[in-house]
């Protein structure tokens, strides 16, 4: 892969190392340069830098799906359509993180993969068979030889988050029944670029795929996409369904030709698209400082809320520290207590619906501002302000 370099985004940390107070005094953090590039062959938008994926999913990882309503109900439907549609026999998901897709199924239907071991601890405890490895040939082939015929390999934010993709479909290849399906869903590229998302891009996201680098990649493995849905997940998202090159049983949909009509109308095959967004994330850095001055100067109180992986990226490029943010409010257990990594902001444990904690609140999990927005009515009517940088930065 032939990468031309795009988007610097500065020095940032690992976005899910929190640090405790300890860690502060210690000053053992590292951080690591984040550069974004696009290789012209494959179409694929890829973080230039390589970290070791041991570093990063580990028996900390914080990150829980379950936590989220929006995540839950997602899974939900697709769980009941799976089984509707295709009725599966057997089901295998990459990166099952805290059970929120398979705790759907039978327990004698799906297994879990997830290399983090308190997360496939969590799916142990529920009763699930779960590997805590990391996804490779070697547990691919470990797995065949107990289950014979797998039907379903499902994979959510988790493709993204690998670096060897040879490995990665070599391995579904290998389990996956010739009549099998893949179903990967991953933030989209187009809806990043459309909304200059750019904190989609952070050490553990390796990949922002769109349609046409899927859809280039999965050439090289035999396999194709017959068919997609725009998810609203992790601020647009793209589920590809996927199936053997060999299998003539599904028809392509007319929507795979259509998203890939919008991704070539939009241009990302050419890199002048990717020069004019790394020019939207520089104005929408600018933008976001100056209203966050702009406060300071007034001696407002701002308060960040949801201590996403993504605002990492947000707050080291924006160079925001505690002197902007006194704190932000999350509901994960393994966050609260902790200093978020890089800006070393504390982050609180949200317990009830805002009341007058602060005169503006920094929406860190923009993505789930329906969930949010639902759950801080009272505040929002009282006359509750929040700040985002989707798709511009401004105060809502
Ligand atoms: P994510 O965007 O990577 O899923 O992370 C969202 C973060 O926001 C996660 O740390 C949980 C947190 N969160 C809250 O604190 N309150 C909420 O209501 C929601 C939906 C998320």
């Amino acid at each position: 892969m032939m990468y031309k370099k795009f988007l610097d985004l500065g020095l940032q940390p690992l976005a899910n190392k929190y640090l405790t107070k300890k860690d502060l005094i210690k000053k053992k953090e590292r951080l690591y340069h984040l550069e974004v590039g696009f290789d012209e062959n494959t179409k694929l938008v890829s973080i230039l830098k390589n970290i070791s994926a041991e570093k990063m999913f580990d028996n900390k990882y914080p990150y829980r799906s379950s936590l989220s309503k929006t995540m839950l109900n997602s899974f939900k439907k697709l769980a009941q359509k799976v089984n509707k549609t295709f009725n599966p026999n057997f089901i295998i998901e990459i990166g099952s993180n805290d059970g929120s897709f398979i705790k759907n199924f039978d327990k004698k239907k799906i297994i879990g993969v997830e290399p983090c071991t308190n997360m496939a601890n969590i799916t142990k405890n529920m009763g699930y068979k779960t590997y805590s490895n990391f996804w490779n040939i070697k547990l691919a082939k470990k797995i065949k030889l107990k289950v014979k015929s797998i039907d379903m390999v499902y994979a959510a934010n988790t493709i993204s988050h690998i670096k060897n993709l040879d490995s990665v479909f070599n391995s579904i290849n290998h389990i996956l029944s010739d009549k099998g399906i893949l179903i990967i869903e991953d933030p989209s590229l187009l809806e990043c670029f459309k909304i200059v998302s750019y904190d989609q891009f952070y050490n553990e996201h390796i990949y922002i795929f769109s349609l046409l680098s899927m859809k280039s990649l999965l050439k090289k493995y035999k396999l194709e996409v017959f068919n997609i849905e725009k998810l609203s997940t992790h601020g647009g998202s793209l589920r590809y369904y996927i199936k053997k090159d060999s299998n003539n049983k599904f028809r392509i949909n007319k929507k795979v030709k259509e998203q890939l009509n919008q991704e070539i109308k939009f241009g990302l095959n050419k890199f002048l698209t990717y020069i004019k967004f790394s020019k939207n994330v520089d104005n929408s850095r600018k933008k976001l400082r100056a209203i966050f001055s702009k406060l300071k100067k007034h001696n407002k109180k701002i308060i960040g809320y949801g201590s996403a992986a993504k605002v990492c990226t947000i707050l080291s490029l924006c160079n925001i520290k505690s002197e902007t943010l006194d704190y932000f409010f999350d509901t994960t257990p393994n966050k609260v207590g902790k200093y978020m990594p890089g800006s070393h902001i504390y982050v609180k444990k949200y317990i009830k619906p805002l009341t007058n904690e602060a005169d503006y609140v920094f929406l860190g999990a923009w993505n789930f501002k329906k969930e949010i927005f639902n759950k801080e009515r009272k505040f929002i009517k009282r006359g509750g302000k929040f700040i985002t940088h989707v798709p511009f930065p401004k105060i809502i």
